[in-house]
This record gives structure tokens, C-alpha cells and sequence, in this order.
């Protein structure tokens, strides 16, 4: 069911559409000093950390001072937040929109002041509201094959036999939508391998742990978890332990992100592999803005590519973890 903020924000989209919608996106202007926003979604997680590290670290170098706020990982914050930055007058919002209807109204609201938006990460729903039309452009991963290359990993520990729980992400989120749509195709493909529960822990770590905790009494025949992020596959890795089974032998665990802590459990052979998703988004949003005021054509997703770190590389490439 949907929340009653969701049908807020659907009703308010369908006024912006009604207004200015056909303009293409609003260009960053050429100037010596830009006042940036960056929205953040919540700093609950090393990743989200690291994510806002990123702009704070490019700042100075792109003549940006950035405002930096914090929704606290509400959707309806993150709105509040983003009409304070228009109501500011920044000259360029950076977010990654905690859910992908939810933002729409704050991409439109941007689009008619006529402050340029790139959004980071997470992308919103290209029914409601398009990159190059209502924004600059999509930085991110592709995270349907995120999911499908975690799957495939889970695959090969598991030898194409598996019980498995899913630990969704934030409902609404893209990262959860895609990531799932990617897993669960792959699967699909092998009858050997079942998807025995599947529900969200919100990508947040002691509610992937609870949440594991309670599907592995209810599913004593999993033997494998897969996370929509390492943090849920780490908080998954305490419940395994506290029920008495050893990750890694009875449980194979998988996820997403290439945290420092999913390596090093990697490494320590409780988890098989995680799926590179960089939360670095500091310097090629820089390189975007400057294209756009130079007057360049920027492509409507600029593609972030991912590796896979599993016992092959995880020890050797452990610097990259954040
Ligand atoms: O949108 C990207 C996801 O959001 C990351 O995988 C996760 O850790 C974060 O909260």
C-alpha cells in the first residue's frame, strides 16, 4: 500500500507536470564560485560516509561551497531539505534521492526555479521525471547487474543448490528495486536455487541483523543470504553466528558495496563476495558540472562501473574499502 506522503508527492508531480515541463534541464551557469547543495539521504553507514566525504574532499578544487544536509533517512526530510537549499539559491543540487518517487516534486521544484540538478547514486522514476529534461543526468551503477553478477557469485559457492534469504533494501530505493530485479532474474534461471524469503531491512545493519535473526528460525533450510548491502549482509553474519551456524560453510553470504568490513569478513572466509558499488561521486560530479556549463552534451546516465571483490582480491585490494 502506498504511504499517504507518497500520494502527496505523486499528486504535487502531477502539478509540476502540468506546468513547465516541456524546457529541457537547466544548464549550470559558467561563474568563478558555485554555492552547491548536496542532499544526503542519512550518514548512518560507512558508505553514506564516505559518499559525503567525497564532495567535501572536491570541493575547494571545483570551486564549490557545499551546503551539506542530512534527511536522517526520511524522504519527506530529504524534500524539506532540497526546498531549503531552492529557497538558498544554490546554483547546483547534487542528491541521491533516498526513493524514487518520493524526490520527484523536488526535481520539478529545482527544474522550475531554475537550478541545475545532477542526481547521484540513486536514480527517480523515469515516468515521472526524466535526466536531460527535468535533470542533468543519472551518476551510478547499474544495479540490476549488481544483482545478478551477487547471484552469480552465490551460484558458483553453492554449486547451483541453494535456499536462499533476501535482505531487500530501502523500499522505493532504486539501489533495492534493481538490485533485486537483477538477483532474483538470475536465480530464476537455475532450479536448483530458491529464494525462500525476501523482505527489506532499510540497507541499515542492525535491521538486517534482526531481520535475519527472524527468517533463519522461520527458514531452518537457507543456506545462503544475500544483502542489498553489506552492511545487512554483516549485521546477517552476527545472526548466523548468534543461531549457532558458521558463515561461510553452513551459510553463504553475498552482497553489494566493497566495505571494509565485508572484506574483511571475506577474507575471513565468513562471506563469499561483494559487488563493488562506489560511493565516490565527488570528483565525476565535479567533471559533469563543468561540462554542462562549457555547453557540452551530457549522456542521460553516466555509468559508473563495478568490480567484484571475493577471497581472489579482497585481501590485495583491501585500501579500497571504505
Ligand atoms: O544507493 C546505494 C546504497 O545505499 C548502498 O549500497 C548502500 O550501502 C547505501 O545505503
Amino acid at each position: 500500500m502506498r504511504s499517504n506522503f507518497t500520494l502527496l508527492a505523486l499528486a504535487l508531480a502531477a502539478t509540476y507536470f502540468s506546468g513547465a515541463a516541456a524546457a529541457d534541464a537547466p544548464k549550470v551557469a559558467q561563474k568563478a564560485a558555485y554555492k552547491v547543495g548536496f542532499a544526503q539521504t542519512e550518514s548512518n553507514n560507512p558508505w553514506r560516509l564516505a559518499e559525503t566525504k567525497s564532495f567535501q574532499d572536491v570541493a575547494a578544487s571545483c570551486g564549490w561551497q557545499v551546503i551539506f544536509t542530512d534527511a536522517g533517512g526520511s524522504a519527506a526530510k530529504q524534500v524539506a531539505d532540497i526546498d531549503s537549499l531552492i529557497a538558498q539559491k544554490v546554483d547546483l543540487l547534487v542528491f541521491p534521492p533516498r526513493e524514487d518517487k518520493p524526490l520527484i516534486p523536488a526535481v520539478m521544484k529545482a527544474k522550475k526555479a531554475g537550478i541545475p540538478v545532477i542526481l547521484v547514486d540513486r536514480d527517480v522514476d523515469h515516468k515521472l521525471a526524466k535526466p536531460g529534461v527535468d535533470y542533468i543526468t543519472f551518476i551510478g551503477s547499474d544495479f540490476i547487474d549488481q544483482g545478478r553478477r551477487a547471484a552469480d557469485a552465490l551460484v558458483k559457492a553453492t554449486g547451483g543448490k541453494a535456499n536462499i534469504i533476501e535482505l531487500e533494501g530501502s523500499t522505493g530505493a532504486s539501489a533495492a528495486t534493481d538490485r533485486k530485479k537483477g538477483f532474483d532474474a538470475e536465480i530464476a534461471k537455475h532450479p536448483g536455487m530458491k529464494i525462500v524469503a525476501s523482505q527489506s531491512g532499510d540497507f541499515n545493519r542492525d535491521k538486517g541483523r534482526q531481520l535475519a535473526q527472524t527468517l533463519l528460525q522461520a527458514h531452518p533450510e537457507a543456506n545462503a543470504v544475500y544483502g542489498h548491502n553489506d552492511e545487512m549482509a554483516v549485521g546477517a553474519i552476527t545472526a548466523i553466528e548468534a543461531a549457532g551456524k558458521v558463515p561461510g560453510k553452513d551459510i553463504f553470504v553475498v552482497s553489494i558495496d566493497g566495505q571494509r568490513n565485508a572484506l574483511d569478513a571475506i577474507i575471513a572466509g565468513k562471506m563469499v563476495a561483494t559487488v563493488q558499488s562506489s560511493p565516490y561521486f565527488g570528483g565525476i560530479s565535479c567533471k559533469i558540472a563543468q561540462a554542462s556549463a562549457k555547453g557540452e552534451k551530457i549522456p542521460a546516465w553516466v555509468k559508473v562501473e563495478d568490480k567484484i571483490y571475493d577471497i581472489s582480491n579482497a585481501a590485495k585490494d583491501i585500501a579500497e574499502g571504505f
